[in-house]
């Protein structure tokens, strides 16, 4: 890449695009013009356009679940027609929307009261995965849109400390819970739900309160009803709309309370501008298409196993997490579409943190360490809270972090600065091996002008698209996650094995072993 940049003055210009007011410079990449036309080709000859369209259309292309994928949907404006089954799916959408506004006003103006007459100041969301995560996400990068007198809250993890955390910060007559499952179905948001309720029911003496305190959004009525929450208290989405995509429809019901829905809506029209720009662009000037590519580049012609994503800015701290579900649900997949075992690498492992806390963790291992790990840094342009000198240092390191993964440092170079530092020769020569960085290290910069919904809207969906093409070029389902299902039934197995204080048999001897030292140790404190 050193060599790249010093033949080519251009460089920047020739890889780096632009869309609104967002700049994706993918320049410091091992690309040069004819890697990335021929990866084009590669996205023209996976039929990566048809399939888009497909989507756009709601053609049933989960095809393992028998299910359209229309998340993109929920972003578009009233005006236009989608059809599933030969139903327009848009009123719906847009009915759901104003459904969700009427009850954010009721919440935000203090029109809806707790059982005991006061406004409700605290909104506990109860989901896991895709009901928890991008809400959750969202929620923490929109603080500075929070709405006065709301504190969103976040409950997902089965381990009760989670639950027991959040209801100690809480006041039961004040708190609405948010209980967000697609299938109300699942084991930790029910086990959640049930224990907030018995709490609710505990401190307010009536099970009348729970009409107050509990809504739903789900896609299962049924199971709704069966969980004791009035349906009229129920928003719901549909069977189209995959968990992890879901922040978008009422799943982002805790966003909305606690940002308003005109910031919502704001988010959903960022949404929908990458949903255009990702229909529309020619693949050359496509954001999504083109950070897909150079992902699968590394993937799969230089055998990357991960990928970091490193937002510096505070607000994002989530985004990394999110995207971890979004990416490796979707792309952790060994199977074609067709069903027959593929033989080349698909979804790499995503992760990362906020600079520059990262630079002072793992980044070592990014710059020295032995295996190849692409980069993708994000910074706004302004800080939401300016304060001295701090986004302008934040913004230094990002732009050098990563100048130095592109150009490491050459012996001569590191001999120089050891010299600059006044090391005596026999220093210098023992400490060079340690001082050279052999650079070359890949990174995307994305830098947008402030994060605002908007804008964040147009990212999550710049990363979702990414996710998308990568998908098709593999030739795998991006939208079903049969991969979590074994791990939960046999849990459901080992449930009542874990009520008796009887050893177990049943399993291979590690989780024999395992079950019974712990009933052991149970017992034995009991
Ligand atoms: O176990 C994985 C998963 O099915 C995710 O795909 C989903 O986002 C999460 O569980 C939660 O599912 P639900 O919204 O149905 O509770």
């Amino acid at each position: 890449m050193r060599d790249q940049f010093a033949e080519d003055p251009d460089r920047f210009e020739k890889f780096s695009l632009k869309f609104e007011g967002l700049l994706l410079d993918y320049s410091k990449n091992r690309i040069n013009q004819k890697t990335l036309s021929l990866l084009q080709q590669l996205a023209r000859e996976t039929e990566v356009e048809a399939w888009r369209d497909r989507m756009f259309a709601g053609e049933k292309i989960n095809t393992s679940e028998d299910r359209a994928v229309l998340h993109v949907a929920l972003r578009q404006p009233p005006d236009t027609r989608v059809e599933v089954d030969g139903v327009d799916v848009m009123p719906d959408i847009h009915a759901e929307l104003a459904h969700m506004g009427q009850f954010v006003h009721q919440i935000q103006s203090g029109d809806w009261l707790g059982y005991s007459g006061k406004r409700i100041t605290d909104i506990v969301n109860i989901g896991i995965g895709g009901s928890d995560l991008g809400p959750a996400m969202v929620c923490a990068a929109l603080k500075p849109y929070h709405h006065a007198g709301i504190r969103p809250h976040f409950v997902s993890n089965v381990d009760a400390t989670h639950l027991v955390k959040v209801l100690r910060q809480v006041d039961p007559e004040q708190t609405l819970f948010i209980v967000a499952s697609k299938t109300f179905t699942t084991q930790e948001t029910l086990t959640n739900a049930h224990s907030a309720r018995d709490w609710l029911i505990q401190h307010a003496g009536s099970k009348a309160a729970v009409a107050k305190h509990f809504v739903a959004v789900s896609t299962n009525a049924e199971k709704v009803s069966a969980f004791g929450i009035d349906t009229d208290n129920m928003f719901k989405f549909w069977d189209w709309v995959g968990g992890r995509y879901s922040l978008w429809s009422a799943i982002g019901l805790s966003i909305a309370t606690t940002v308003g829905m005109d910031h919502f809506r704001e988010l959903l029209a960022g949404g929908h501008a990458m949903d255009r720009h990702f229909a529309e662009a020619p693949l050359e000037e496509n954001l999504p298409v083109t950070l897909a590519l150079i992902g699968v580049w590394y993937v799969n012609f230089y055998h990357a196993g991960s990928q970091a994503i490193l937002p510096y800015d505070q607000y994002l701290s989530l985004f990394s997490d999110y995207f971890q579900q979004g990416d490796m649900e979707s792309n952790g997949k060994s199977v074609t579409r067709t069903g027959e075992p593929v033989d080349y690498n698909t979804g790499p492992v995503i992760w990362g943190r906020p600079g520059t806390n990262g630079q002072h963790a793992f980044y070592q291992l990014i710059h020295q360490g032995t295996g190849l790990i692409p980069c993708d840094f994000l910074a706004p342009v302004r800080s939401q809270n300016p304060m001295g000198e701090h986004h302008t240092i934040l913004l230094s390191n990002f732009f050098a972090q990563t100048e130095a993964l592109m150009k490491g440092r050459t012996e001569d170079e590191a001999r120089v600065a050891l010299e600059q530092a006044g090391l005596d020769e026999k220093t210098i020569n023992t400490r060079l091996p340690f001082t050279v960085f052999a650079g070359n290290k890949p990174s995307n910069s994305l830098l947008f002008e402030t994060l605002d919904p908007y804008t964040l809207g147009q990212l999550i969906v710049l990363y979702e698209h990414k996710i998308f093409v990568q998908g098709v070029i593999w030739n795998i389902n991006s939208f079903d996650q049969w991969g979590v299902e074994l791990g939960k039934v046999l849990a459901k197995a080992v449930l009542p094995e874990l009520e008796t204080s009887e050893e177990v048999e049943s399993h291979d001897s590690s989780t024999n072993g395992l079950i019974n030292y712990y009933k052991t140790l149970r017992d034995h404190k009991n």
